[in-house]
């Protein structure tokens, strides 16, 4: 239940620990909606080609500064594309320059751009190991690939099948589990608690499967991994309102324009960046549990990552329904706003 005395609430400005930003003109017109309320974000480098090298992340990390409008300040924190011919020493230079903070692992063919991913995992140990020994986080997108695994099991088996055999070779590496969406995912981030932590996105806080598929296909819901069903939705609720300081936001905020999303093959992706803020107040005020968003979006991601908690704050008042535009126009085509269904009344004051 809501705490209807709780009107207002002021927290330091908070993180993004997973996002896409897309290159060129996407760039220019999804980065201010992010920067608009969030100090930093893990850059996701799932770009056509990759971003794989040290270099490429610099170069990238420029181009997303140019496309900052002046007035607003942002910082993009870089991560490396891992594929099975990345050398350990570039990864490691760039995390000792500054470069990139952490590492991204898709299986290969796990999602949107992911090709070059991941097949044999023996073929990056060496770089896993010198992550390990630099504490450089892995970012890991955790889905098995196997066409015969059901598409919902996906997220279960890669934990089983992959990250315990992975975590056992590397124990000292560092792994984010990436926008989890199920209870398993929770149980075992929970139940695991050295060098492991979880994201969860915006939008796996608020739909199910249900609200993609049932009354009619809803391609602006469809994302990767897949929403699952209620009760996984009311574990990641729990988790992000339990203010355990392994939990934090990661929106996985990825924009398609709406041509590439509603079509007979449609592109895989949620764009949240323009209303996540008062999505996650109403869902935490629903929760009854407000004071705590502070830890999901604020302090639980900078502790993991061995970074500063922002020293601005922002604030966020109950009011009237939220007006935020149902698309974000780009000079590519418009890109919709994620829809949670229901008026959203926190307004973020910066
Ligand atoms: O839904 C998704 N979209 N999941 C991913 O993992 C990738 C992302 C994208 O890049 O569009
Ligand atoms: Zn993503």
């Amino acid at each position: 239940m809501p705490d209807k005395d709780l009107t207002s609430l002021t927290i330091p400005r908070p993180d993004d620990w997973h996002l896409h930003l897309r290159d060129g003109n996407m760039l220019r017109a999804v980065l201010p909606e992010t920067a608009r309320h969030f100090g930093r974000a893990i850059i996701m480098p799932n770009l056509v080609p990759p971003v794989v090298t040290a270099a490429q992340a610099s170069a990238y990390r420029d181009r997303i500064m140019a496309a900052l409008p002046g007035d607003m300040v942002f910082e993009p924190l870089m991560t490396l594309y891992l594929t099975e011919a990345t050398d350990p020493a570039d990864v490691r230079a760039a995390f000792e320059n500054g470069i990139a903070t952490a590492v991204k692992l898709y299986p290969a063919g796990a999602t949107t751009n992911s090709a070059s991913g991941v097949r044999d995992f023996e073929k990056v140990r060496p770089v896993l190991e010198t992550m390990a020994e630099i504490g450089m986080p892995l970012c890991v997108h955790g889905e098995v690939t196997d066409s015969e695994i059901d598409i919902f099991d996906r997220e279960a088996v890669f934990i089983d099948k992959v990250l315990k055999p992975l975590r056992k070779k590397v124990p000292d590496l560092k792994v984010v589990m990436e926008h989890v969406t199920t209870e398993d995912a929770v149980d075992y981030v929970r139940d695991n608690p050295k060098n492991l932590a979880a994201t969860i996105t915006t939008h796996h806080l608020i739909i199910n499967r249900n609200h993609m598929l049932v009354g009619g296909i809803k391609p602006h819901y469809y994302c990767l991994p897949v929403a699952k069903r209620e009760a996984h939705r009311v574990a990641l609720v729990q988790a992000a309102v339990s203010g355990d300081k392994r939990f934090f936001l990661g929106t996985d905020s990825a924009p398609h324009t709406d041509p590439n999303k509603l079509q007979a093959c449609g592109c895989a992706g949620v764009f949240s960046a323009t209303n996540t803020m008062s999505c996650l107040a109403e869902v935490f005020d629903a929760a009854g549990q407000l004071k705590k968003l502070e830890a999901f979006v604020s302090l639980n991601g900078p502790r993991f990552y061995g970074l500063p908690v922002s020293e601005e704050t922002i604030t966020l008042r109950k009011g009237d329904p939220v007006q935020y535009p149902t698309q974000i126009a780009t000079d590519d085509g418009p890109v919709t706003v994620f829809d949670p269904g229901f008026d959203l009344h926190w307004h973020v004051e910066n």
